[in-house]
């Protein structure tokens, strides 16, 4: 595992949109695995930037999300869909047939976990998988636990993560106490991981890649992945 120490938000972001935009030029047709939240909004700024300009090409590019708000349909402005629709999708020339997302209004759950679980390994495990990591050290919505929980999976949120979430809500309350996450088992299979961690995340960040790997810490993990690629903001 690689940790690189940055000084800026801005610098993680820009590196994190190179290392990306490498992937699409090596196979541009490649799966990648997103993330929503504060971490990826710049990496995604600067992906837009480049099909922009013209020096990346999104047409064959494939995405899997790693989570979703169980409760909220794809065009609740609350849902993790419509934040990669208006931060992502639409800003770069992605076809929205090939980006993919659990549903978190889906009937059935357990359904719903199966059929994403069974599509993401159909699509071939991600290339790069993009991920950000909680207070606590989660990674999608894979929250402390005994276990590491190797599929798709329906999640009860942790109070730190429904907190730290609520930033974006009017209220506490609306928070959605479920959500739908990708397990450890696709993250793992990805063939690179790609984790990028803003300043207030220095403290986990050591507790995970430089402590025992445990899954009460769920991304220490990823230290025994075969090619993971930690980005850490110095301030
Ligand atoms: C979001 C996700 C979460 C976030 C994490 C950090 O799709 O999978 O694991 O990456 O909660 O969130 P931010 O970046 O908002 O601090």
């Amino acid at each position: 595992m690689r940790i690189i120490e940055v000084e800026s938000y801005e610098k993680m972001s820009a590196l994190a949109a190179d290392i990306i935009a490498a992937q699409v030029l090596l196979k541009p047709d490649c799966l990648l695995g997103l993330a929503t939240g504060s971490s990826p909004l710049g990496t995604y700024d600067g992906l837009h930037a480049k099909c922009q300009a013209g020096t990346l090409d999104f047409s064959q590019v494939r995405t899997v999300n790693l989570d979703e708000y169980c409760g909220l349909t794809p065009d609740n402005p609350q849902s993790y869909r419509y934040f990669m629709n208006k931060n992502l999708f639409s800003r770069v020339n992605v076809d929205l047939a090939n980006t993919h997302l659990p549903d978190g209004s889906a009937p059935d759950m357990q359904a719903e976990c199966d059929r994403y679980e069974a599509l993401v390994e159909s699509l071939g495990w991600p290339d790069l998988q993009l991920l950000g990591i909680g207070h606590n050290g989660h990674i999608g919505f894979n929250e402390p636990a005994e276990e590491f929980p190797v599929r798709v999976h329906t999640v009860q949120l942790a109070e730190s993560t429904i907190k730290a979430n609520s930033r974006l809500f009017d209220r506490i309350e609306d928070v959605p106490t479920q959500a739908v996450t990708m397990g450890i088992g696709a993250i793992m299979k990805a063939r690179r991981v790609l984790l990028i961690a803003g300043a207030d995340k220095r403290e986990i960040v050591d507790r995970a890649f430089r402590g025992p790997v445990t899954p009460a810490v769920p991304a220490s993990v990823l230290q025994l992945h075969r090619d993971a690629t930690v980005i850490l903001c110095q301030g």
